[in-house]
């Protein structure tokens, strides 16, 4: 029986942040290794282009993440890695894709609106009027609106059938199943409905704000899995705490100390409760102090994995390898997708 095929991408952004890791790679890395699916993993360049697109140090950010990849456990044995933009097929599609998608459709993602909103204050983007929303969505670039269709695209043409993603992604994911079925009832049974496969894992927040999620675009409340030891014991020891004294987790009153209750266990391995215990009648310095060295001998083994990959040709060769694979699969699909239309 072969197995079920599973898909993800990361968009070469930047550095990765521990949210990153917990959020996504760490999970990838479980489905890899569990065997059951056949695993398409991939760095979304293009989708990284939407957002930047003058390309500003894409090509360093492809490499360290290509890097990033491997050093956390993504195995070229095992899984087949690539960089989107090499498989030619899925523009083909990607337009094929865009002709059964309303306008309308893309225009109400909340990650489209998210994005074009960016610029705005908190109160602007809560007071704004339809007219002004018309008026920064016709001056923002057509690639954030066609974004999921892209998306769409990169899933479909490999027949995935599962996708691990965050909750961000859910609205892009149902837009794929949608255009699946549209192009079924209309071509025939050619394509994959993919469904989900949520983490489970809850957002990891900032360091310097419990209340937003950590990311990214707020560097100094982020822990990057590159980061020193030196670097994560400042942030670490700076992290924003709630009042009172006690390592106890509850979301509500203690934001702050339950972030970081939730990042111990996360890359400890023990249960909350157990960490609870161990810090019982200790204050947050001792708490947070033990949180920094153990984060950084847990990232350690990475660091160094990772120092000797980025130099390493091998990383690139097991990307070529993964794209020439990925590729003969895209293009048999299409192949099939554009006969069932009756332009090929
Ligand atoms: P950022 O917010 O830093 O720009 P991205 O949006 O590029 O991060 O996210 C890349 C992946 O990492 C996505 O799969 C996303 O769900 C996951 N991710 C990002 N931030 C977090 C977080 N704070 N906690 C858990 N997962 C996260
Ligand atoms: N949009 C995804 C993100 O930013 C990245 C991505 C692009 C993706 N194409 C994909 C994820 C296909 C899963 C499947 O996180």
């Amino acid at each position: 029986m072969p197995k079920p095929i599973l898909i993800s991408g990361i968009q070469p952004s930047g550095k990765l942040h521990i949210g990153n890791y917990l959020g996504a790679l760490k999970n990838f890395v479980g489905l890899q290794n569990s065997g059951k699916y056949e695993c398409y993993f991939f760095i979304a360049d293009l989708h990284a282009l939407t957002e930047n697109p003058e390309a500003k140090n894409l090509r360093e950010s492809a490499i360290n993440l290509k890097a990033d990849f491997l050093a956390v456990g993504l195995d070229p044995k095992k899984s087949t890695l690539f960089v989107q933009s090499k498989i030619q097929p899925v523009q083909e599609l990607k337009w094929i894709l865009s002709t059964l998608t309303p306008v309308s459709e893309l225009l109400r993602m909340t990650a489209f609106k998210e994005k074009v909103l960016q610029p705005l204050t908190a109160p602007e983007r809560e007071k704004i009027t339809k007219e002004k929303f018309d008026e920064i969505v016709e001056k923002s670039n057509f690639g954030l609106a066609e974004y999921p269709i892209l998306m769409a695209a990169d899933i479909l043409i490999y027949d995935a059938q599962f996708v691990p993603v965050g909750d961000d992604q859910l609205q892009h994911l149902e837009l794929a199943r949608t255009l699946a079925r549209k192009f079924n009832s209309k071509f025939g049974k050619i394509l994959v409905a993919p469904k989900p496969l949520l983490t489970g894992f809850s957002r990891v927040m900032s360091l310097s704000d419990p209340a937003k999620k950590m990311s990214k675009s707020e560097p100094s409340g982020c822990l990057f899995l590159d980061d020193k030891p030196e670097v994560i014991k400042s942030k670490v020891m700076k992290a924003v705490t709630d009042s009172g004294t006690d390592v106890r987790y509850d979301e509500k009153e203690k934001p702050g100390i339950s972030n970081l209750l939730k990042i111990y266990s996360a890359f400890d391995g023990s249960s909350i409760t157990h960490i609870e215990k161990r810090f019982a009648g200790k204050g947050y310095g001792d708490f947070k102090q033990s949180l920094a060295e153990m984060i950084s001998e847990k990232l350690a083994p990475f660091q160094k994995a990772k120092s000797k990959l980025i130099k390493s040709p091998a990383v690139n060769r097991a990307f070529d390898v993964g794209a020439v694979k990925a590729s003969v699969k895209a293009k048999a699909k299409l192949a099939k997708i554009k006969k069932a239309i009756g332009i090929a």
